[in-house]
C-alpha cells in the first residue's frame, strides 16, 4: 500500500523562530514515527531548510523539501539554488512547477521537464505541481491541459524513473486567498484522467488547493487521490497534526 502523502509548502512564509517553533511542536508531537500509512513532508523557504533539517534530525519520518531549484548543478545563475546544493542542505524532495511559479517566474513546461530530470539525476523525488486556471477549467479543457502538462514535464523519463515522482494536482482557481474549495465534483473527473494514466505508476496523486479540516477526509476519498498538499491549514502546526490525524 503507498502511504498517503500530507506535506505543506510555507511558501514565502515563516522566520527562523517561527521555522523552530513550528518544526519543534511537529518532531515533539510524532515522537520519532509518523501516523500509520501516512507519509508528513514540509517544503520551508530555502532560509529554514538546514534549521528544519537539524529539529527534523537523521532519520525523521518527515521529508524535507525545497520550493524550487534550478536544473544546471552550478554555475552563473543569480538568485537560484540547485539540486546538490538543496541535497546539502538536507532536502529529499523538489517541488517544481507551482502555479505562482508559472504565473510570475515564467516556469514552462519544459523548464519543468529540466527540473524533473535534474531532481531525479541526484536522487530526490520531485513533487511535481500541475493545475488549470477558471478559464480553462470554464472552457471544459482541464484534464487535457493538465495531461499536457503531467506529460511534457515526465517526457524522456523511464518507468522506474516516473515511479520516483510525485504529483499533485492543484487547480490555480482553488489555491490560496483567491481561490475557492474545490468540490468533490469537481475533481473527480481530472483525478480520473490522471488516475487512469499515472495511478500505481508514480509515488503519488496528490490534491492541493484549499484543503481544510473540514473537507480533507472527502478529498481523500475521491478515486485515485493519495494524498493531500496543503497551504494555509497547514502553517499552523495544529492545523497540521490534525491533517495528519484526518489521513
Ligand atoms: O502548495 C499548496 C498550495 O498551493 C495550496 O495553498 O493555501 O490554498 O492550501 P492553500
Amino acid at each position: 500500500m503507498q502511504p498517503l502523502w500530507i506535506g505543506t509548502s510555507w511558501k514565502m512564509n515563516k522566520t527562523l523562530a517561527e521555522a523552530r517553533e513550528w518544526t519543534s511542536a511537529l518532531v515533539g508531537h510524532l515522537d520519532g514515527r509518523a501516523p500509520e500509512g501516512v507519509q508528513p513532508f514540509v517544503i520551508p523557504s530555502f532560509t529554514a531548510t538546514t534549521t528544519v533539517a537539524q529539529i527534523l534530525g537523521e532519520d525523521s519520518p518527515v521529508l524535507l523539501g525545497v520550493q524550487n531549484a534550478h536544473w544546471e548543478d552550478a554555475g552563473a545563475w543569480t538568485g537560484e539554488i540547485s539540486v546538490p546544493q538543496a541535497k546539502d542542505a538536507g532536502a529529499q524532495i523538489v517541488e517544481i512547477g507551482h502555479s505562482e511559479r508559472r504565473e510570475h517566474f515564467g516556469e514552462t513546461v519544459e523548464t519543468t521537464r529540466l527540473k524533473v530530470a535534474a531532481s531525479l539525476r541526484h536522487g530526490l523525488t520531485p513533487l511535481l505541481c500541475i493545475g488549470e486556471s477558471a478559464e480553462v477549467k470554464d472552457a471544459g479543457g482541464s484534464s487535457a491541459f493538465i495531461l499536457e502538462q503531467a506529460r511534457g514535464a515526465l517526457e524522456g523519463l523511464t518507468e522506474e524513473q516516473v515511479a520516483d515522482v510525485v504529483i499533485a494536482y492543484e487547480p490555480i482557481w482553488a489555491i490560496g486567498e483567491k481561490g475557492r474549495p474545490a468540490t468533490v465534483e469537481e475533481l473527480v473527473e481530472p483525478f480520473a484522467a490522471l488516475g487512469d494514466e499515472y495511478s500505481g505508476r508514480v509515488k503519488g496523486l496528490l490534491y492541493g488547493g484549499s484543503v481544510n479540516l473540514e473537507n480533507a477526509a472527502d478529498l481523500l476519498g475521491i478515486e485515485h487521490v493519495t494524498g493531500l498538499f496543503v497551504g494555509r491549514t497547514a502553517w499552523k502546526v495544529e492545523g497540521y497534526l490534525e491533517l495528519l490525524r484526518i489521513g
